[in-house]
This record gives C-alpha cells, sequence and structure tokens, in this order.
C-alpha cells in the first residue's frame, strides 16, 4: 500500500498582459515540491522554509484541509513542503504548493480526479495568499504549458506553447507586503471603459490565436495590457525603465508577471535573451534596486516524482 506521495509543480506567470485572470504558462524556472504522507490522526505541515504551518495559512495546508474532508479521509497527513519558488513575487508561488498538494492528494488517493477538479481543489489555495480565488497560476501549475481558464462555466482549455518561445523574468529584490496579491488587486478598477474592454479583449484573443498556431510573434505582438498593468505599474519600482531596456535588447513584450513585482519578457530563440535579462537587471539597478534574472521556457505541469 502506498504511504506517501512527492510531487513537483512549476511555477507561473498569470495574465500574460490582457487576460487578466484567465491566462497562464507554466515556467520551468522554479518548482517545489509536496511530499504527502499518511501519518498519526492530525493534518499538519513540516518545511525547512519560512512559509506558514498553520493549515489556514498555507496554500497547501488549505488545499490538503478541505480534500481530506471531501472525500472523509480518516488518517494523518504530514504535507512536507520544499519551497523552490520564490514566494510573493508574481511568480506562483503559492500556486505551485497547491498545484503539488492537490496532485499528491489525488495519487495518494487513487481519485483519478480530471483536470478540471484538481484545478478547482488546487484553487481553494489561493485563498491563504489572495484572499479570494483565481484559478490562473494553478491551473498552468496543474495542467502546464499555456491554459485559459474560462469560470462560467467552469472550464480549463490546455494549449501545448510553442517551442522557440523564450521568456526572461527578473524578481526585484524589494520588501513585498504578506498579502502582496491582496494588495495588488484593490489598485485595480472596479469598472472599465467598453472601448478600454474592446482593446484588451482584442488582444487576449489575437494571444490565443498565437499560441494556437504556434506563432511566437503573434503572441508578442499581443502581450499590451491597458486595463491592469496601468494600474498596477506605480507599484514596482523602475517598472518603465525595465520594460524600455528590455524592448531595446529585442524582446517582443514586456508586462507584469501576475500581480508582480517580478516582470516578464517574451521572446524568441532567434532573439538574445540574455542581453535581454542584463537590460532588465540594468533597469532594475537604475532604480537602485537589484533583481534575480532566469531565461526559461514554458514547462509541463506538476509531476509525481
Ligand atoms: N491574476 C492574478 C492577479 C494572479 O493578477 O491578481 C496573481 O498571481
Amino acid at each position: 500500500m502506498v504511504e506517501s506521495v512527492t510531487v513537483r509543480a512549476p511555477c507561473s506567470t498569470a495574465n500574460l498582459g490582457p487576460g487578466f485572470d484567465v491566462f497562464g504558462l507554466a515556467l520551468d524556472a522554479y518548482y517545489d515540491q509536496v511530499q504527502l504522507k499518511k501519518e498519526g490522526k492530525e493534518i499538519r505541515i513540516q518545511s525547512m522554509d519560512s512559509i506558514p504551518t498553520e493549515l489556514e495559512k498555507n496554500s497547501a495546508g488549505l488545499v490538503i484541509k478541505e480534500m481530506a474532508r471531501k472525500f472523509k479521509i480518516k488518517s494523518g497527513l504530514v504535507i512536507k513542503i520544499k519551497k523552490g519558488v520564490p514566494p510573493g513575487f508574481g511568480m506562483g508561488s503559492s500556486a505551485a504548493s497547491a498545484a503539488a498538494a492537490a496532485v499528491a492528494f489525488d495519487a495518494l488517493f487513487k481519485l483519478k480526479l480530471d483536470g478540471n477538479s484538481l484545478v478547482q481543489y488546487a484553487g481553494i489555495g489561493e485563498r491563504a495568499s489572495a484572499g479570494s480565488v483565481h484559478y490562473d497560476n494553478v491551473a498552468a501549475s496543474v495542467l502546464g504549458g499555456f491554459v485559459i481558464v474560462r469560470t462560467a462555466p467552469f472550464d480549463v482549455i490546455r494549449i501545448s506553447p510553442p517551442k522557440d518561445l523564450v521568456l526572461c523574468v527578473a524578481v526585484p529584490k524589494i520588501p513585498v507586503p504578506q498579502k502582496k496579491t491582496e494588495v495588488s488587486r484593490k489598485v485595480l478598477p472596479k469598472q472599465v471603459k467598453l472601448s478600454d474592454h474592446i482593446k484588451n479583449l482584442s488582444n487576449a484573443s489575437a494571444l490565443t490565436a498565437g499560441f494556437m498556431k504556434k506563432d511566437v510573434f503573434l503572441i508578442g505582438s499581443s502581450i499590451n495590457d491597458i486595463i491592469v498593468e496601468p494600474a498596477r505599474k506605480h507599484l514596482i519600482p523602475g517598472f518603465d525603465k525595465v520594460k524600455k531596456n528590455a524592448l531595446r535588447a529585442g524582446a517582443m513584450a514586456v508586462t507584469i508577471s501576475g500581480a508582480g513585482p517580478s516582470m516578464i519578457a517574451f521572446t524568441s530563440t532567434s532573439s538574445n535573451p540574455k542581453r535581454i535579462s542584463d537590460s532588465m537587471k540594468k533597469g532594475f539597478s537604475e532604480a537602485g534596486i537589484d533583481c534575480t534574472v532566469a531565461i526559461c521556457r514554458p514547462s509541463k505541469g506538476a509531476t509525481v516524482i
């Protein structure tokens, strides 16, 4: 009888410009690992990383608590979490742990849940950090590749990204508020102009077509968000400089990764990603901020290892 399962789940970038709360892309830059083990009488979290270990305050803990309740699991469980995704920087850190937890629970108890159900369970974990449920990061971490989250009716559509898509991520070393996603959602407009909605919708549609057609240039030229990015960019010191530098260095598009403060540039194998990531680092450094850069590719989803 299997008593323990370990799952590795990738980080992700959400929104990809115009697809706020709808688009996600799994990235091979960082991974979280969750081991789920039947042990004792209670559910508890173990980690060497500085993350909350109360079930309700941890995205993986919330997922396991809810799944154990739903599937009437009586045994105790130990959730061992190894963080690889930097928490609080817009790289889908809470989502990676939540996705790994949902997939581990499914494997340990042989539930054979489908992709949509796994994403919905993983989404419960987002409440721990965002204060509300959104599925773009968890969908990417569970399923891998590029994902479109439709909420009514709930359905996640996965598309394999083009092989020549390359991403440059810059993670600035700045202090982030504890509930950063919640904070960065509060600055967003409650209502948008119809003409702005049309512009974002047309870019979002073109971006989807770009993934379907495996056309990196169509993807790049569609990453243009006139609703969320302008409302959030003041939260990222050096934003304009980083974006300008990366575009000058050959990036097709640059935007905020998820709720930020990381920034992400979209490029292709035919460009010079090192030059682009160096230019992003320089942009942050001109604003007096150090940053970590990663050149990455789309990743597959959460995997039992
Ligand atoms: N779509 C979410 C947001 C992602 O931008 O708030 C959070 O990582």
